[in-house]
């Protein structure tokens, strides 16, 4: 993009982004039912600020792609809107947008070498040679590529292909770019690897990122925030950090740490605690939060794995036997089957390996408050 471009991007970009040459996005209302009756996107609305990190994180058929194909145009919502940098695109034609894509598929052109595929897009826009070559050798620099640029996508590994399909699209400094599962096919240390790649690029550009992924820690990773998708809707939209640690639903609760859930009711509430008497006996402080309104109703209090800490028996919000321990790495995961009135699933623990117990000992398990989430069981509507 032309210096005068850039300027012209940032008069209506965030003072965060004065570096980059992202620009803000937002959705609003947007819904797709595909024909034979699936609600795929069902009201979901979002601001996304320039030079932010955003990744839509969900199972299967969760709606993630419909929602991205909506934003590029390559699908029509049946309602809502699309704003990029303050234009309204949502009957923009996909080239009409101004966004960058990279899909699983990389879809390299493979008679081409990699810096004529990089190129390519340039050529599309008529960009003056010189600057297409300073371009396209920017960019190939910036991923590592530069020694590779007369090879042809087949002489190339899956990683090494992906990065050219990832040049190509930063090559033309769209400033939103959108990005389906961009390394699904690789293994998990080229993952480790472009995504350290994918995050230094996004935040040198300052570009506005949307990325779709169903690993949750390859959204922890990247992401600024988080929208956690369940059955085309966002569940909840928030920093990494706010939803481990205030998760809204059971579903992000379970999706984002694999929370232990306990049973119990709620015993007292107060302006900055709850009491919950779980239903295998014991007593479980909580830090005050919405659930309190469902005083007297059955709830599951949510306790992440690696929150949970060792107590002597008889201590802590239950005590119960050791039953497995898992050693992961540095990690050692356990799990107890706690004792009590009512017979209730195993808690699961993440601990560091010098703290393991052994099984068959009996331990108290304890937690703090600020880590506990309470919800209303069965949970009630959304
Ligand atoms: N072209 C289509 N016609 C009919 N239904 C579709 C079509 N594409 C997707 N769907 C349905 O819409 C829902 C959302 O699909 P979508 O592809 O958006 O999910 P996703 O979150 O991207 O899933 P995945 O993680 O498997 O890629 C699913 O129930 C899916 O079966
Ligand atoms: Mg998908």
């Amino acid at each position: 993009m032309p210096e005068a471009d850039v300027m012209s991007d940032l008069s209506h970009s965030a003072p965060a982004a004065l570096t980059g040459s992202g620009k803000p996005l937002s959705v609003t209302r947007l819904r797709k039912r595909y024909r034979g009756g699936v609600t795929a996107v069902d009201e979901v609305s979002m601001e996304i600020a320039a030079g932010e990190f955003v990744t839509f994180l969900g199972s299967s058929g969760s709606g993630k792609t419909t929602t991205l194909m909506m934003i590029a145009g390559f699908c029509e919502p049946d309602s809502g809107s699309i704003v990029v940098g303050g234009n309204d695109v949502t009957r923009l034609a996909p080239q009409k947008r101004g966004l960058g894509f990279v899909f699983q598929q990389y879809l390299l052109f493979p008679h081409m070498t990699v810096w004529e595929n990089v190129a390519f897009p340039l050529q599309l826009r008529d960009t003056p040679k010189a600057e297409l070559r300073r371009r396209v050798g920017e960019t190939l620099e910036m991923a590592g590529l530069s020694a590779m640029a007369r090879r042809r996508p087949r002489e190339l590994s899956g990683g090494q292909q992906q990065r050219v399909a990832l040049c190509r699209a930063l090559v033309y400094r769209p400033p939103v770019i959108l990005m389906d599962e961009p390394l699904g096919a690789l293994d998990k240390k080229l993952r480790d690897q472009l995504q350290t790649e994918i995050k230094r690029i996004q935040q040198e550009l300052g570009l506005t990122v949307i990325y779709v992924t169903h690993d949750q820690e390859e959204a922890l990773v990247l992401s600024d925030r988080i929208a956690v998708m369940r059955d085309g809707r966002i569940d909840q939209f928030d920093t990494p950090r706010e939803l481990f640690e205030r998760p809204r639903t059971p579903f992000v609760a379970d999706f984002l740490g694999a929370a232990n859930f306990l049973p119990g009711h709620i015993e007292e509430h107060t302006a900055d605690h709850l009491l919950v008497r779980l239903d295998t006996g014991g007593l479980l402080k909580a830090r005050a939060q919405q659930a309190a309104s469902v005083a007297k109703a059955p709830v599951r209090a949510a306790v992440q794995p690696g929150r949970l800490a060792l107590r002597p028996a008889g201590e802590g919000f239950c005590t119960g036997t050791v039953e497995t321990v898992t050693y992961v790495g540095t990690l050692v995961r356990v799990t107890v089957r706690p004792e009590g009135a009512v017979a209730t699933g195993v808690v699961r623990l993440e601990l560091p390996a010098g703290r393991a117990p052994v099984p068959g000992e009996r331990v108290g398990l304890g937690a703090e408050p600020a880590d506990v989430s309470v919800f209303a069981d069965p949970e009630e509507g959304r």
